[in-house]
């Protein structure tokens, strides 16, 4: 949500911060804007719209050189997604200008008094009061002006702040917004997310909540908003530039679908041990007996994650016999959750980052909880905080529309199942399939996506239909819900979910022959009650488009399109029946011209509540 780009060593920046903002775009995309500082003084180019405005802009309005800038590419909070709303946000002197991620909660309190001061505002965002502040504490010192400001400011923030008096020098700090340095020779990236920063180095310092920065040519110096110095540990970063490109695919969603096979893989390796029936999960810092006394899993997580943990539910309770609860992180934060002694809580995200998810994990830990984080990007806020967790090592994931994290963290999910479950009653028997199924997988997501094209063609004869509806029982009753958040995220057509049985409690009202419906209908123990709720869906003219087990030619007869895929075990359904549901949404939005990568409106990393 939002990006920041900061420069400064030998080079000209502009191009840096560019390109660094376009691989940030992922984060928000409203509108875009650059701040340098040269021999002239402080140079701001900002725009609404995409970075591709922002560039056209600096064709045609004057292209600021300089070697140290800073820059952000937005999504709206506070004020609408304008040109004056574009940061960098500058003071009433012109001289100090600032990039913000987060959100002020007590902007208007310091608005206020700031406006009470004399300080002159222009735009309608949170983010003015930081740069006002700034400016109200600034005595020719930028960071102390900075550590005095933010520590005024409620809510969370990560911040650039550069000031035409020291023309060398960039001071960032944050509080609940990531920031990450990279460190090349002489010259220092300053960015929300390692992405913008990986072209240049994979040598890296990332900082905690209340921690500042300054970099200069001369060097990196750390210390906590309380103006204390801290030395921090230069940390590597194991992705390359190649992970977060395209490679010749026509969009990062589709590219990040088909890597599927490796990216489960990558979660599996070195995870599985056939002989026992077992796997292995260095990271959770538990002891076998801790883990034997785990009486209750709360998991939390949103969006996308939050559906791999219903999932999780599923695996958790058939196969370890652990009762799970799953909870929206928005909801956990705030009602005074029970947690009692043998209560364990699985933190779900992609990014790490995701405001709710890192606020529940909070409250979970501040009620004495342990908190496993379950999260992708290695090193975020999540993953940091918690007491251990499980990497799924899907690598970097662009699209905004979340696929291949979301297959990882039910195979992640499906390891620590295995992990609890042979721990207690699970027997080795059972171990052993399980392992040999999961092992299976990638091989038989290949075997989707090789079918790829009958999925298209499907895509195509639906795409004009402005309403969906998913079905599906037991545990693809979440692959349901996971399939129409998919189709309405990036294609903009409504979509519901729902447990196929729920549909006579009010879905039906909807059916005629302008709504398909999608059954996840695999030959599992509710495949003959699926059946049933397709006959009321054909009762009612309503159209069929079923994922169906390999073979079943019965479903076949019933439904007006089938989507076949391999069997597996029932609980590892989802790993499977979620691709083609995943390649459906992606055919459709294509089919109706949308922006698939950057759907509006949304943003890959939630950092706000
Ligand atoms: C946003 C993204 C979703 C994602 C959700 C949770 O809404 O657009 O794709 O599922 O945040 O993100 P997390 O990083 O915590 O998994």
């Amino acid at each position: 949500m939002c990006g920041i780009v900061g420069y400064v060593g030998p080079q000209e920046s502009v191009p840096i911060l560019l390109e660094g903002l376009r691989r940030l775009e992922y984060r928000g995309y409203d509108s875009a804007g650059v701040a340098i500082l040269n021999g002239e003084g402080l140079k701001i180019r900002k725009t609404a719209g995409k970075i591709s405005s922002l560039e056209d802009l600096l064709k045609t309005g004057g292209r600021p050189t300089g070697t140290l800038g800073i820059a952000h590419t937005r999504w709206a909070t506070h004020g609408e997604p304008t040109t004056v709303n574009a940061h960098p946000h500058v003071d009433c002197t012109g001289k100090i200008a600032v990039v913000h991620n987060g959100i002020i909660e007590n902007y208007s309190t310091l608005k206020k008094k700031l406006e009470q001061e004399g300080h002159k505002f222009t735009t309608d965002t949170d983010t003015e009061v930081i740069v006002h502040l700034i400016e109200k504490f600034y005595d020719g010192n930028l960071e102390k002006a900075v550590a005095a400001a933010v520590r005024l400011l409620t809510g969370t923030y990560g911040i650039a702040a550069i000031c035409t008096d020291d023309r060398t020098k960039i001071v960032g700090a944050r509080h609940g917004s990531p920031l990450v340095v990279g460190i090349c020779d002489n010259e220092y990236i300053l960015a929300s997310d390692v992405s913008a920063i990986i072209r240049h180095t994979n040598q890296v310092v990332y900082l905690d909540d209340e921690e500042m920065v300054v970099i200069s040519p001369a060097g990196i110096h750390t210390s906590t908003i309380r103006e204390e110095a801290i030395s921090k540990k230069i940390e590597t970063i194991d992705w390359d530039l190649e992970m977060i490109e395209k490679a010749g695919y026509q969009h990062f969603m589709l590219k990040e679908i088909c890597e599927q096979p490796q990216s489960i893989r990558n979660t599996l390796r070195g995870r599985l041990l056939p002989e026992e029936g077992m796997a292995r999960l260095g990271g959770l810092n538990m002891t076998a007996a801790e883990l034997r006394a785990i009486q209750r899993v709360v998991i939390t997580a949103c969006g996308t994650s939050w559906h791999a943990g219903l999932i999780g539910e599923y695996l958790i309770e058939e196969l370890a016999r652990i009762p799970v609860e799953v909870e929206y992180a928005s909801e956990f934060r705030y009602r005074n959750p029970i947690l009692e002694p043998g209560t364990i809580v699985l933190a779900i995200s992609q990014s790490g980052e995701t405001a709710d998810t890192l606020a529940a994990m909070r409250e979970a830990k501040r009620k004495g909880a342990r908190v496993l984080g379950v999260c992708n990007v290695v090193g975020s806020t999540i993953a940091r905080e918690s007491d251990g967790g499980v990497y799924i090592h899907a690598g970097p994931e662009i699209g905004v529309a979340s696929t291949k994290a979301f297959t990882s963290q039910v195979a992640a999910l499906a390891l620590f199942t295995l992990y609890l479950g042979r721990l207690g009653e699970l027997s080795p028997e059972a171990g052993t399939e399980l392992v040999r199924e999961l092992e299976a997988i990638p091989g038989k997501i290949e075997t989707i996506l090789a079918g790829a094209e009958s999925i298209r063609q499907i895509a195509r004869a639906n795409a004009h239909h402005n309403n969906f509806l998913y079905l599906g029982r037991g545990v693809n009753f979440p692959v349901a819900l996971e399939g129409a958040l998919k189709l309405k995220e990036i294609s903009y057509i409504h979509a519901e979910g729902y447990p196929a049985a729920e549909m006579k409690h009010g879905p039906i009202a909807l059916i005629d022959d302008s709504m398909p419906v999608v059954f996840i209908c695999t030959q599992d123990s509710a495949y003959e009650k699926v059946l049933s709720n397709m006959e009321e869906v054909r009762a009612r003219r309503g159209k069929i488009i079923a994922v169906a087990s390999e073979g079943d030619t019965h479903v076949a007869t019933k439904a007006d399109e089938v989507l076949y895929i391999p069997r597996t075990i029932g609980p590892l359904t989802p790993l499977l029946a979620a691709i083609p549901l995943q390649l459906l949404a992606y055919h459709i939005a294509v089919e109706r011209g949308c922006d698939v990568d950057q759907p509006r409106n949304l943003a890959k990393s939630v950092t706000v509540e």
